[in-house]
């Protein structure tokens, strides 16, 4: 079974990044933790937000809003962006506004542009393009001043982004750098639980269908046996430690060889630069006690 130490040492040139899983599984967590490690060996990195709701600001403990690249104050290397959704999207409509029209005139089509634009901008999927398209920006313009570019949010994939994809040569160019997996690693994040699992299960069979090259799986909120079975602690927690040794039993039977990392349930959010330099370490470092008998047994 390969680390995620020994997976970054392999793959010195790992440049791209990405964490995905379900909601709330600490996705964010992770790629800060990832971004901290790095950047503590030397690496400039870019830690990018796509997300609408935001949260690296809370989870630095510091305003990192604005649209703009900016270094975290008291994580030396570590440059975060809150990319604003809102701006991205007024942008993109802007862009393909232009486009339609050129390509009416271009076609000799004496057409009104307009309802085509509406209905190219009006797509319940445009949103999820022009975060796509900003994320292409991040990968072959701003990123390049970067040794390491991380995403906090996942790949989704829809028909509309399809075309688009086959009809922009940037997105061929970004193509290229997304499937090699000497450049880019997708990690899903998962707690040790049946239904992020599950997700992760389906999603694994989603990015390899895509091509994009798989990091592994990061097993997050995991509970201590020294904390989960100390006397006084109480049966719920007793129950919950002997439920996650059970779900991860699953995980080590059906994604072993993938699993990497793992980081323990602390016992306040993961806020500050001091709790995120924790889990930088705990992701390279810690492995839970019942990891190497469980392993061994599948
Ligand atoms: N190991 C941990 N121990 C304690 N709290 C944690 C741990 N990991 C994450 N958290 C907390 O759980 C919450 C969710 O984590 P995080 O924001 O990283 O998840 P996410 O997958 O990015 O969520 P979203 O889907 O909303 O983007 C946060 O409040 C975070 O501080
Ligand atoms: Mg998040």
């Amino acid at each position: 079974m390969t680390t995620l130490l020994e997976l970054l040492e392999q793959r010195p040139k790992m440049r791209y990044i990405f964490t995905g899983g379900k909601g709330g599984v600490g996705k964010t967590a992770a790629a800060a933790g990832l971004a901290y490690y790095l950047a503590s060996k030397g690496d400039r990195v870019l830690l990018a937000s796509l997300n609408p709701v935001h949260s690296l600001s809370s989870l630095f403990g510091q305003s990192l809003s604005g649209g703009k690249v900016i270094e975290v104050k008291g994580a030396k290397n570590v440059h975060a962006v809150e990319v604003e959704t809102s701006e991205v999207v007024e942008r993109y409509r802007n862009s393909i506004r232009g486009r339609v029209k050129e390509f009416l005139k271009w076609a000799d089509i004496p057409l009104d542009a307009r309802p085509f634009i509406e209905i190219a901008t009006t797509n319940p999927a445009f949103e999820e393009s022009a975060m796509f398209d900003r994320m292409v920006d991040y990968i072959l313009k701003e990123g390049e001043s970067f040794d390491r570019v991380i995403f906090e949010e996942e790949v989704r994939k829809d028909p509309l982004m399809a075309d688009l994809i086959s009809m922009n040569e940037r997105f061929e160019k970004a193509k290229g750098v997304l499937v090699d997996p000497e450049r880019t690693a997708f990690f899903f994040v998962t707690l040790p639980l049946a239904l992020p699992i599950a997700v992760v299960r389906r999603f694994i069979g989603m990015v390899q269908k895509f091509n994009i090259p798989i990091g592994g799986v990061i097993v997050n909120e995991i509970l201590r046996p020294e904390v989960a079975l100390q006397t006084g602690a109480g049966e719920y927690l007793a129950n919950k430690y002997h439920e996650q040794t059970a779900y991860m039993k699953v995980l080590y039977r059906d994604l072993g060889p993938l699993v990497r990392g793992y980081i323990p349930l602390y016992s306040s959010e993961v806020t500050g630069v001091e709790m995120v330099r924790r889990v930088s370490e705990d992701l390279m470092s810690y492995t839970p006690s019942f990891a190497a008998e469980l392993a061994g047994a599948a």
